[in-house]
């Protein structure tokens, strides 16, 4: 990953479907857009004559893509980091590595990735080789580091020969930065004392960073990895530890721990880490590594206990069993997203693992469950079957998306996961979806060519859409159905590499054997889906029966200039979104509507408002039934909605009367959690009713509910008066918060910060961090923007956020617009 802020994938959902989407798009996809076309690969590194164009560089290691020409076979890899600064100030990493690889087509160049590496000369060139099997290897011509394209060029005297294998060495220097990416460096405080984690962020190219390697997904090989690193500290990495033996080097005593060599696997799945973390579980199987003293406070037990039965469930789903012999899951401090699938040690943001019931919320344990889901999930879908190229990252990650919520509802099944993947992914996304800026889930492999452009598919097309039409698509076929198609899929390419049409021609076999009638093939259903944008509007006359699609675009005056090889037309294969469109009835919802698609219902008529397609008034009028409604996906949907009249309409005669509006509906539902929770003193059951209450909260506050203002002040005053104790039930938090604050003036706000600095567990930070953005007073807000390009008081893995945060707040708006605009030469390079 390259300089800048760094945004998760959740956030980056947040941000798409906030109106100020701009900031938040803006801040998220920092990085250039340029396209290139491939050349083809001519395996001599002669230039071809007279072929060259701008878009085609002409030289094989101009380009982006590593030729067909060698095959990695194993690599033999010894880092060794320091985790104090050297003499310069920087901290930095050494090592060496050997890789053998095969030759496929004869050819006189060696391409290998190299990015941000010193690497150590021998007689002037920058590595040794080797023939293997006794053969002989051709003399080097000239090598050199080929920085735009991250290759390390090695052009040798003759050919090496198809069939051969040969041995490439290679020792470096690199620096262990700051940046998130490659193997780099994480800080916090225990005890007093700063202490630094040496890990790694491989996807997409980044392994590059840590030591020559073919960094593509499909060049896959076996890993032996050895590290170095000081006592008192361990060392993960994949695979099992073989063995650590204390060692010397230079008078030093340190560690040298050897790792078994890995399963067959891509370079974007690497991980190691050394640290001076502890860890729970009890077996060598699972275990959820952590800071000491998260992990003795008990923060790892949670996803200790709910990894074992969420691997089982997928055990089951996939019908394979898991393929390696551990899964370690660490937390760490800095961690750019929000996990990250590695095979066998699965890093995290320490939100996404960490759990402490005293001070997490029910929506912390819920983003634990289906964070650990998701990347379980890859363990299968994306690590032992591996897409051939990034343009179909969306198979892998909207798979993993999906099936996240099936393995959490497995591990929570009163939680209604299956409802909430509704919310959660379809809804948003597809406000997103109905933009003219839209793009086909599917890629063209050739489009896909530079890193920034791999790093811009990872938006909520990718996941969320691709969630949705796997869901559909498996609802379609049955779940049972698409699961025996993703077992043959699995064992036809376990430790390979497939395009998606590998994934149809599995399901279709399965579809065909299990006898489900379809209108037409699963590719020729699917692909409407995934090759063009958008997805479409139908209209039913009822005076005629007659059914027509149209493209839905909320903007209707909004050119698409991207064409369609279907002409927009889409695929109906599922029944499932046929709901009636009732309108203006306020009785109680009809327990014949199911909750969903009673949130369907408000998200349609409110997207068809924004499309001019039907009047706003009726929108508004779909809120009417909620002054009786008490289930959360429903009062969450209208409340998104509402949220977006509140950015257009804060300084507008509607403001008055919608406040009045709001308020009235709220009122009962406000009532309902008060006397459900004896006057706010004990929790719902249900998750989703937890849920709610904060929403009835969130809302009667903002709309002036009687008793709200004070219920919320009052609570956060308690805790200004002792702030070692805080009272304020944890799913109620981030909304006592927000309000208290944004009551509050600066008194509160400094509170809060300096809470935030103090706070012990990652998720009690993030709640405050959320919550210093919703004061009204404009200079507190510049101030807290300009915090954000501070690693000291913002880490940096949190300030893309923080500005998103500012941005949603009506005041926080512009401010942040313009901060963006004036700081961006910062942001986008620091
Ligand atoms: N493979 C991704 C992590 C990733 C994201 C790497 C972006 C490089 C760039 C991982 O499987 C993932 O999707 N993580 C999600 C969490 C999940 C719960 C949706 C994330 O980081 O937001
Ligand atoms: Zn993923």
């Amino acid at each position: 990953m390259g300089k800048g802020l760094y945004i998760t994938k959740g956030v980056a959902v947040a941000c798409a479907v906030l109106a100020i989407g701009a900031v938040a798009t803006i801040i998220g996809l920092s990085v250039a857009y340029s396209k290139e076309k491939p050349g083809s690969e001519a395996a001599s590194t002669a230039s071809p004559v007279g072929t060259s164009t701008p878009s085609t560089p002409k030289e094989p290691w101009q380009r982006f893509r590593l030729p067909d020409t060698l095959a990695p076979l194993w690599y033999n890899a010894t880092l060794r980091p320091r985790l104090e600064p050297n003499a310069e100030g920087l901290y930095i990493f050494t090592g060496h590595s050997l890789v053998v690889f095969k030759c496929v087509r004869a050819t006189d160049l060696i391409l290998i990735h190299s990015n941000k590496l010193n690497l150590t000369t021998f007689q002037g060139f920058h590595v040794k080789l080797k023939g293997l099997d006794g053969g002989p290897a051709p003399s080097l011509r000239k090598t050199w580091l080929e920085v735009p394209t991250q290759y390390l060029v090695v052009r040798l005297n003759s050919f090496l020969a198809a069939g051969r294998a040969y041995e490439l060495y290679t020792e470096f220097v690199g620096e262990l930065s700051d940046e998130l990416g490659g193997f780099y460096r994480s800080e916090y405080i225990e005890d007093g004392v700063k202490r630094v984690v040496a890990t790694t962020q491989m996807e997409s190219t980044d392994a590059r960073k840590a030591f020559p390697c073919f960094d593509e997904p499909a060049m896959k090989a076996v890993f032996h990895m050895t590290l170095i690193h000081p006592q008192g500290t361990v060392a993960l990495s994949n695979s099992m530890d073989l063995d650590a033996v204390n060692i010397s080097i230079d008078g030093q005593n340190l560690i040298r721990t050897r790792f078994e060599p890995t399963e067959r696997m891509s370079t974007y799945l690497l991980a190691f880490v050394v640290s001076e973390f502890t860890y729970a579980g009890k077996t060598q199987g699972i275990r959820i590594w952590a800071r000491k003293t998260a992990i003795e406070e008990g923060q790892g037990d949670y996803a200790l206990q709910k990894t074992g039965p969420i691997l089982a469930f997928f055990e089951g789903y996939y019908n394979s069993t898991y393929p390696l012999s551990k899964s370690d899951q660490i937390a760490l401090p800095d961690f750019a997203a929000g996990a990250m699938e590695n095979w066998g040690l699965i890093t995290y943001r320490e939100t996404n693992l960490l759990y402490n019931p005293e001070v997490s919320s029910n929506a912390d344990k819920e983003k634990v469950a289906t964070t650990i889901s998701h990347e379980l999930a890859h363990m299968w879908f994306g690590n032992l079957v591996t897409m051939k190229w990034w343009n179909d990252l969306w198979l892998n990650e909207g798979f993993a998306s999906y099936v996240s919520y099936l393995g959490a509802n497995y591990a929570q099944p009163t939680w209604n996961m299956l409802d909430l993947i509704v919310l959660n992914e379809i809804i948003g996304v597809m406000a997103v979806d109905a933009l003219a800026s839209s793009h086909p889930l599917s890629s063209k492999e050739e489009d896909i060519m530079k890193p920034e452009h791999i790093m811009e598919l990872f938006d909520s097309i990718t996941y969320s859409k691709g969630a949705a039409v796997l869901r559909m698509l498996s609802e379609f076929i049955t779940e049972t159905i698409f699961s025996q198609g993703l077992h043959t899929y699995l064992e036809e390419f376990k430790y390979n590499n497939t395009v998606y049409k590998d994934l149809w021609k599995h399901l279709q076999m399965a579809v065909d054997k299990g006898g489900i009638p379809l209108p037409d093939s699963v590719e020729a259903i699917m692909n409407r889906w995934i090759l063009q944008m958008g997805f479409p509007l139908i209209t039913v006359d009822t005076k005629t029966g007659k059914i027509t699609q149209k493209h839905f675009l909320s903007d209707p005056k909004s050119v698409v200039d991207r064409p369609s090889e279907f002409k927009t037309s889409f695929s109906m294969a599922s029944t499932e979104s046929t709901t009636t469109l009732t309108t203006g009835s306020d009785s109680s919802p009809s327990s014949d509507i199911p909750v969903i698609n009673r949130a369907q219902i408000i998200d349609d008529a409110f997207n068809l408002a924004k499309a001019n397609i039907v009047n706003t008034t009726l929108a508004l009028r779909t809120t009417k039934f909620l002054s009786k409604e008490i289930e959360y996906v429903p009062w969450e949907t209208a409340t998104r909605n509402l949220g977006y009249f509140y950015l257009m309409f804060d300084r507008s005669e509607v403001y008055g009367p919608m406040q009045a509006y709001i308020r009235k509906q709220v009122g009962p539902l406000f009532d309902y959690f008060r006397t459900l929770t004896v006057n706010w003193t004990t929790i719902p059951t249900g998750h989703t009713d937890q849920y709610n209450q904060v929403n009835a909260i969130s809302l009667a506050c903002k709309t002036g509910v009687e008793g709200c203002k004070d219920l919320t002040t009052g609570l956060f005053k308690n805790w200004m008066q002792n702030p070692a104790k805080n009272t304020i039930s944890p799913n109620l938090r981030s909304t006592v918060y927000c309000n208290a604050i944004a009551g509050g003036g600066v008194k509160e706000w400094d509170f809060a910060w300096s809470m935030y600095k103090n706070a012990a567990v990652a998720s009690e930070a993030n709640k405050l961090m959320a919550a210093l953005s919703c004061t009204t007073q404009p200079w507190l807000l510049n101030r807290y923007l300009d915090y954000c390009l501070d690693p000291e008081k913002i880490r940096k893995q949190d300030a893309a956020s923080t500005i998103a945060y500012i941005a949603s707040n009506p005041i926080g708006q512009s401010l942040a617009w313009d901060f963006v605009r004036a700081r961006w030469s910062h942001i986008f390079h620091e």
